[in-house]
C-alpha cells in the first residue's frame, strides 16, 4: 500500500518549555505557557493519526552541503544543551530511528540528482528541536520511531521545497503512515540580553521582538488556517525570508514540499496561543492532509 502523510504540524520547541512548571508559571505571571497544553492537544492528534513514524524537521541541526536524514537505528543518551546548559541538561532520551525511511529518501533524491542523504552514524549528536518534542509529546512512551531532518544552511529556499518533495515521494514508496513535525518558530529575532519585557507575562505576544514581526507571523498563521500555502510561498521572498523565520523556514518549507508545495490546501488548526519566547514567535498548528479541504484546488 502507498505510504502517506497522516498528519503534520508546526511545533514550538523553545527551551523555556523544558523549565519546571513552577518556574514557567512564575514567568507566565501565574499561568503556564499555552504551548504546554498545546503539546497535549498535539499528542492526541498524533495518536489519532496512528502513524508508524514521526519525522521532525530540526531547525538547530544545521548542515552544509546536504539535507541530511537521521538513519540511526536507535538513539539513547543524556542530553545537555551547549546553548543553555544551566537548565537544559540531564535529559534522558531513548528512542528508535527508522533507517529504511532515511535510506529511501536518499534513494529518491539520488534518482532526482538532489541533495538528500541518509546519515546512519549512531553517535551523531542530538539537538533540542528533536529532543524537546520527543519528551514533550511522549514519543518514547508511544514507542514511535523518530527520524530527524536537518536544515541545510547553504541553499536557497526553493531547495527546501525540493528536499520536501523527495521526502514526500519516499514516504509514498515506503508504505508508511508518517506524521511530520516542523520544529521551530516563525519570526526568529531574539530580544537583547538586557531587554525589559513589555508585558509581565513573558509568553505574551507583545513581548515578541517587533510589532511588525507579530503582524507578519499572524498573517502567515491566517494563511495557514485558510490552507493558502501558495500565498505564503508567494510572500516568501519579500516577507518571510527577511524576518527571518527560524532556520530560514527550513522546517516549514520542507514539510510543505512533502505535502505538495503550492498545491497543498491542508488547513491549519492552531493548537495553542501564539506566544513569545526570547523575542521569537511561537505556535503549534496542526494540518490534516487527509481532510476534504486539503484536496488539491
Ligand atoms: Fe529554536
Amino acid at each position: 500500500m502507498q505510504g502517506q502523510i497522516v498528519g503534520a504540524a508546526m511545533v514550538s520547541h523553545h527551551p523555556g518549555l523544558m523549565q519546571c512548571e513552577e518556574f514557567r508559571r512564575l514567568q507566565g505571571a501565574g499561568e503556564d505557557s499555552d504551548l504546554i497544553a498545546g503539546y497535549a492537544r498535539l499528542q492526541a492528534r498524533i495518536a489519532a493519526a496512528r502513524p508508524d513514524v514521526v519525522m521532525i524537521f530540526d531547525t538547530h541541526w544545521f548542515t552544509t552541503g546536504y539535507h541530511l536524514i537521521d538513519g540511526g537505528t536507535h538513539y539513547k543518551g543524556t542530553y545537555i544543551s551547549d546553548e543553555m546548559p544551566w537548565y537544559l541538561h540531564g535529559v534522558p532520551y531513548d528512542y528508535r530511528g527508522l533507517p529504511s525511511l532515511a535510506l529511501e529518501i536518499e534513494k529518491v533524491s539520488r534518482e532526482r540528482k538532489g541533495y538528500n542523504r541518509a546519515i546512519c552514524h549512531p553517535d551523531l549528536g542530538r539537538q533540542y528541536p528533536t529532543i524537546n518534542l520527543v519528551k514533550q509529546l511522549r514519543l518514547e512512551h508511544a514507542d514511535l520511531p523518530v527520524v530527524s531532518v536537518s536544515s541545510c544552511q547553504n541553499c536557497e529556499w526553493p531547495a527546501f521545497l525540493e528536499s520536501g518533495e523527495a521526502i514526500g515521494e519516499a514516504v509514498r514508496r515506503s508504505g508508511l503512515r508518517v506524521v511530520m513535525l516542523a520544529s521551530g518558530a516563525l519570526s526568529h529575532k531574539f530580544n537583547n540580553i538586557d531587554w525589559k519585557p513589555n508585558h509581565p507575562r513573558i509568553f505574551h505576544e507583545s513581548n515578541v521582538s517587533r510589532p511588525e514581526n507579530i503582524e507578519s507571523d499572524k498573517g502567515a498563521i491566517a494563511l495557514m488556517e485558510q490552507g493558502r500555502h501558495d500565498q505564503i510561498l508567494a510572500r516568501w521572498d519579500e516577507e518571510y525570508r527577511r524576518k527571518p523565520w527560524e532556520a530560514f523556514g527550513a522546517h516549514y518549507l520542507q514539510m510543505l514540499g512533502a505535502l505538495g508545495g503550492a498545491e497543498c490546501r491542508a488547513r491549519g488548526e492552531p493548537l495553542s496561543a501564539y506566544e513569545n519566547a526570547r523575542g521569537t514567535g511561537n505556535i503549534h498548528v496542526w494540518f490534516d492532509p487527509e481532510s476534504p479541504a486539503a484536496a488539491k484546488a
